[in-house]
Order: structure tokens, then sequence, then C-alpha cells
């Protein structure tokens, strides 16, 4: 295994693009600059040149065999990256984090256990007890409870933004000790996409890393980067991996961020720019990898939600299927919005992509539009309301049965859950109705399944709505 130092940008664009470690074979090829169905496929894989297995394999090793006690030294000093312990990286996990990083077009990413683990070590790299971040209000429900709760505890406020086409509402949350800019590309339940464009302009007037969660749209269906977005994050447990089977997360560092120039400007970044005698600051040795290197060495390495290889595994052969799955996803989604819209006992969908949205004209900008020509590719992941409030909800969730009841999304299964009793139970009455989460409200994530099967269980389920009140 090469010991030598990967510093500097080398990892952008190079064979290693997507992870600061060597794979233990070099890849057969430099798969940037190929479409995006090619890279789903190859990027990050490299061939076993012991057995000539052509799927990346599993590789069940907690740890790994220095060469000579040098190499041990050098490892520890960190003047070598090779690894030291599967803690901090692992060749399963490492084709996952090429994969997405090229999927992305970041420039490194980190897979870590959850996407739970992904937002909150993505936070921990840039923010300590004292800071501040400011996010749009409509986000995961468990993301505002690990803002309202774990982050709270350590010191870490978050301020919400309302109204995220107000600059001004934005200029008045930052503060000096504002450390970073955090939204979704497609809030859930309610599908309201947000312009990222904008908040990348605020976020850059401010000196400011924009942080995205871009769980429910994934790369196939929009690239924060190409948006002003300076880091990604996942939960890989929705549509990477695409089968509901394994939980994981990642953060896909976009190497667009200056963190030097934003020092300069007031903000400070101690885990990124810090010196190390003898080696420099993160910048120094990783160039557009810095934020990701600190984000592995400081933060994942330190509190430890490792992925698993065989988690790893089920993520890099999950997104090899992922535009396909995407595409079915989005087309299912609008054929079964827009039947639904039309239902007398159906008193709301909340879907961007449909043309009747009042966001369809930024879901089509920013997501394009579907095949089909039914609407913007806004994902599989939105509301309905059905009339009669939390009793014609109950009637409408107790009598579908092709879809489940259950908590998540981006699954090859249709799903259904009640917000207001269940993700957003905890919150007070007045932040659900700001957000919009009213008794018959309901989310659905729509599955792979047929769309006609879908639609007779929805239609035999609204049987039991009422169609007023
Ligand atoms: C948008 C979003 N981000 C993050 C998460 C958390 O991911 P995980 O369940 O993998 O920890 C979820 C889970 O539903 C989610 O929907």
């Amino acid at each position: 295994m090469a010991t030598t130092e990967h510093a500097g940008t080398e990892h952008a664009g190079t064979e290693h693009a997507g992870t600061e470690h060597a794979p233990a074979t070099p890849p057969n090829l430099n798969w940037e600059g190929f479409d995006f169905e090619t890279r789903q496929v190859h990027a990050g894989e490299y061939p076993d040149l012991n057995t000539g297995l052509r799927v990346p394999p599993i590789a069940l090793s907690a740890g790994y065999v220095f060469e000579d006690f040098d190499d041990q030294v050098d490892r520890f000093a960190g003047r070598s990256i090779d690894p030291i312990y599967s803690r901090q990286g692992n060749p399963t996990n490492s084709v996952a984090e090429a994969r997405l990083a090229s999927l992305e077009g970041g420039s490194v990413s980190v897979a870590v256990s959850s996407g739970q683990a992904a937002i909150s070590s993505a936070l921990f790299t840039l923010a300590q007890g004292g800071d501040h971040i400011v996010s749009t209000a409509s986000i995961y429900g468990g993301t505002r409870i690990l803002f309202g709760r774990s982050l709270k505890r350590f010191g870490i406020e978050v301020d919400y933004v309302w109204d995220a086409e107000d600059d001004a509402e934005w200029d008045r949350a930052i503060r000096p000790t504002t450390k970073a800019i955090y939204t979704e590309t497609i809030p859930n339940p309610r599908n309201d996409v947000t312009d990222l464009r904008r908040i990348a302009a605020v976020a850059a007037r401010h000196n400011l890393p924009l942080i995205v969660d871009n769980t429910v749209g994934s790369p196939a269906l929009i690239r924060p980067f190409e948006h002003g977005a300076n880091i990604v994050v996942h939960s890989t447990t929705k549509f990477l991996t695409g089968h509901g089977a394994a939980v994981g997360g990642a953060i896909v560092d976009g190497g667009n961020f200056d963190w030097e120039a934003a020092e300069r400007a007031g903000r400070s970044f101690p885990l990124i720019t810090a010196v190390k005698p003898g080696l420099g600051s993160m910048v120094d040795r990783f160039g557009t990898g810095a934020y990701a290197r600190a984000a592995r060495e400081a933060v994942v390495n330190d509190i430890g939600p490792t992925l698993s290889p065989f988690n790893g595994f089920l993520l890099h052969q999950g997104m090899e299927t992922l535009s396909l799955r995407m595409e079915r996803h989005v087309e299912s989604s609008l054929e079964i919005a827009t039947w639904l819209e039309q239902q007398p006992s159906v008193a709301a969908v909340d879907y961007a992509g449909l043309p009747s949205s009042p966001l369809y004209e930024l879901a089509a900008r920013d997501y394009g539009i579907a095949a089909s020509g039914a609407g913007a590719r806004t994902g599989s992941v939105f509301g309905v309301t059905v009339r009669g409030g939390i009793d014609g909800a109950r009637a409408f969730v107790d009598g579908l049965s092709v879809f489940s009841r259950m908590t998540g999304i981006g699954d090859t299964r249709s799903m259904v859950i009640h917000p207001l009793s269940s993700t957003h139970a905890t919150f007070e009455p007045e932040i659900n109705d700001r957000l919009g989460i009213t008794p018959g409200l309901l989310r659905l994530s729509i599955g792979l399944e047929s769309p006609r099967d879908l639609i007779a269980d929805l239609a035999q389920a609204l049987a039991g709505v009422p169609t007023a009140g």
C-alpha cells in the first residue's frame, strides 16, 4: 500500500476522486467526465487483482496491516493517510464514498452510520459550544429535534428562517457566531422545494458555508453544488441505498468553499484552518477535500458513527440503479398526485411538481420536467390532506393495504404516515400550525409498485373518508 501523502487537491478529478484513501488496488479508469448513468455503476470501483472479483466485495476487517514500524509511526503522525482502523474508513465504504462524491459533483465524501450522524457530524466539523446555525424552518422533523435537543445541550443554538425568500429575515438571523446555513432540497412532508440559489447567495454574502440535505431529492434529481451549496448531507437509508434495508448516511464536500477567505472575513473554522506543526492545516494538506478530511479525522473518528461495510456494500450497489429508480418514483408520483387532486375526499395535495402548485415554476427550473411531460421531477415524498381531519386521516390510513403504515421514505415500497401524531408529535401546536402540519395531512412515499395498483389502493381507502369537511 502506498505511503505517500495525498496532499492538496489531488483528489478532485483524479482516479481517487471522492475519497482520501487510496483503494487497496488501483481503479481501472477515471470515471469523471462520463455520464451520470455510467458513473452510478462504475465510479469508485476497483478491480480485485487477487481474485478477479468484478463487484467490489465487503471488506470485513477492523484494522489494516502496517508495512513496518515507520509506516505505523507515519500513519499515526498524519504524515501518511493510509488507513489505521476501520472507524476512519474502509475499502467497501470508499467505493460508496467515491461514487456518491462523483454523482453529487463534490470533491470527497465521508460515509457514516445514519443520516442523523451525517447531519450532526457535518455541523460538529464547523460549530462548537457557543456557536450558532441558521436553518430554514421547513426541514425533516428528526433534524428539528436534533437541533432543539442534542445540539442545544452541546451549546450550539439554531435559529429558523420562516420565509426563505426574505433576505432581511436571513440578515437578522445571522450572527457573528453563525457557522453555517442549513436547508433541504425537498423538505418532507410538504414537498415545499427550496430555492437553493437564493439561499446560497445569502450564505456567500455572509461568508458562510451552505449545508444542504439532499436525501429526498438525490443527485439523480438535483445536485445542490450546481446551485451554490458547499456541503451536502444524506440519509443514505433512503433513495441511495434504495431498498429500505440498511441505515446509513454520508457527508459530501463540495470543495468549493474558501475556508481561509472566510476566516479573514471573521468566521473561524479551527478544525479546517488551524495549522498543525510540521503538517500544516487541513486546507494546506487536502485542498478541496479539507472539510471532508476534518469531518473524518476530527469528528467521525472521535465520536465513532462508523458505517458497517455491509451497509456500505448495499449503498454502493443501490446507487448503481439510482437514476432508473428515481425516474420511476417521479412518474408514479406525478400520476398519483394528479389523480389525488381530483378526488372529492382530498382537500389538498402538496407536490411541487404538479402544474397547479404555487412552487411549480421553481420546481421546473431546478428539477426539470418528467419524461412523460406530466410535471416537474420533485421526487416521490409528498403530502395529501384528506377531509374530515384526524378521523378522515385514521380512516384513510387504516383503509390502505398496499401502502405500508410505517415511518420511512425512499423505499421500493410505498408508505404512509400521519406526521402530526408521529414525526411532528413533539412540536408545539403553533410550530406545527406554521409548518402546515394539520390533522388531515398524511405523508406518502411512493414506491416502485405499479401506479395502477397504488391508485386502486388509495381509491378504496378514500372511500372511507368524508367528501366534505
Ligand atoms: C431528510 C432526512 N434527513 C435525514 C434523515 C435521518 O436519516 P436516518 O434515519 O438515516 O438517520 C431523514 C430520515 O427520515 C430524512 O428524511
